[in-house]
């Protein structure tokens, strides 16, 4: 008789669509919505990736690519790789050992993790379980003693630069968490406020929001504006990057404002629907700067193809937010480590293929915008 498994097989993870499959076949269906969706109509969402196909790559031939570089240099700091893992929330949603293992996943690839604000392990539990690069994503408070206190306890972590997030005064229409009523379920909370947990009692959410975003709606601060960021600046010694920047106009009041970098964003879709595609936005963005202060970008990046695209366009580094999400949906730690070594794999295949031995050889002239 043959003895057939009673799981199926694990079908092979060539691409990040294939770990995205997996995680939604894995993954509570609110759990799985809450990461994978976005704003509105998720138009913003769609674009990031398919905007990618504006852009057509122009290949140089005969270049020595027996050795393929990927190593760079950002703030200072260098990295085997120029892809970066942003900020996301809440990731015992994803498994239970949620950002400490992100945190040594990123630490065993070489590469900076930017921890959330809204992370559901503290950021003093995620540093202990990772001798790797961290930074902290900043959200500001209506309350300044919170903020106060979360850059302090970033800072005495021991993280290397606050990641000040500019594109969420408000939570963006996230109508995929409002139809599931979307709430955390017990055991995960965000950790970070763990000590001020009188705060985070939510108000009741209101028709079209979800119990979540009730919550945070209720902690963060519209009114934050160019003169608070004076402000974020006399509190911390850390280098601050403003991320959400998508216009040229706010590129160049961030180098006034004298920020040590920008991240081109929209949140992956997730906050102002229609708001443009990062790969579009960044070109105009690095212009606007002119070299000023480094510009990076996050938002649909799924290929390596795409990584080696922004940094043609500019960027001097990329983050991916869903894509390391699906791997630690998928595998914890070592799925999160296999989709970075794909993506990085990917990227070194890509600069081969296009002539391009490492990474200070990549420029504009590497795309040309493509045929309708
Ligand atoms: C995010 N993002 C985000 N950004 C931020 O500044 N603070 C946060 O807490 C979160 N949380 C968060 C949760 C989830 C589930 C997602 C998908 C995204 C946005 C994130 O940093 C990044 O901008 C996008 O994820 C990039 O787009 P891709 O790579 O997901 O397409
Ligand atoms: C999100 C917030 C928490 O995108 O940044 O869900």
């Amino acid at each position: 008789m043959i003895a057939y498994p009673t799981r199926m097989p694990t079908p092979p993870l060539l691409t990040i669509t294939d770990y995205e499959a997996l995680a939604r076949e894995r993954l509570e269906r609110g759990a799985f919505d809450y990461f994978a969706g976005g704003a509105g109509d998720e138009r913003t969402l769609a674009m990031n990736t398919r905007a990618f196909d504006r852009f057509a790559l122009r290949p140089r031939v005969l270049v020595d690519v027996s050795r393929v570089d990927t190593s760079t240099t950002v703030l200072g700091q260098s990295l085997p790789m120029p892809i970066l893992m942003a900020p996301t929330a809440l990731q015992r949603l994803a498994h239970p050992e949620g950002e400490r293992a992100t945190a040594r996943a990123a630490a065993a690839a070489g590469t900076v993790f930017v921890v959330s604000t809204v992370a559901s392990t503290s950021i003093e539990e995620t540093a202990a379980a990772t001798t790797g690069p961290l930074w902290f994503q900043l959200y500001v408070y209506k309350d300044p003693a919170i903020t106060r206190d979360m850059v302090v306890r970033a800072e005495a972590a021991g993280c290397r630069a606050l990641v000040l997030t500019v594109d969420t005064p408000l939570l963006g229409q996230r109508e995929r968490d409002a139809r599931h009523g979307f709430a955390l379920p017990p055991g995960i909370e965000p950790a970070n406020f763990a000590a001020m947990h009188h705060l985070v009692a939510a108000r009741a959410a209101s028709q079209g929001e979800s119990p979540f975003a009730a919550q945070v709606q209720q902690l963060f601060d519209p009114s934050l504006d160019w003169k608070r960021l004076e402000w974020l600046k006399s509190i911390t010694r850390l280098p601050i990057l403003l991320k959400g920047i998508l216009t040229p106009e706010d590129a160049r009041l961030a180098v006034q404002a004298g920020v040590a970098g920008i991240i081109v964003s929209n949140h992956g879709g997730r906050q102002l629907d229609g708001a443009e595609a990062t790969i579009l936005a960044l070109p105009r963005v690095v212009d606007a700067v002119a070299g000023a202060i480094p510009v990076m970008m996050d938002g649909g990046i799924r290929r390596g193809v795409h990584v080696l695209t922004a940094l043609a366009l500019g960027a001097q580094a990329v983050f991916i937010g869903r894509p390391y999400l699906w791997g630690l949906a998928t595998g914890g730690e070592s799925g999160v480590k296999a989709v970075l070594d794909l993506l990085r794999a990917e990227l070194e295949l890509a600069m081969a293929l296009a002539g391009k031995p490492n990474i200070a050889s990549i420029d504009r002239s590497l795309v040309s915008e493509a045929p309708a």
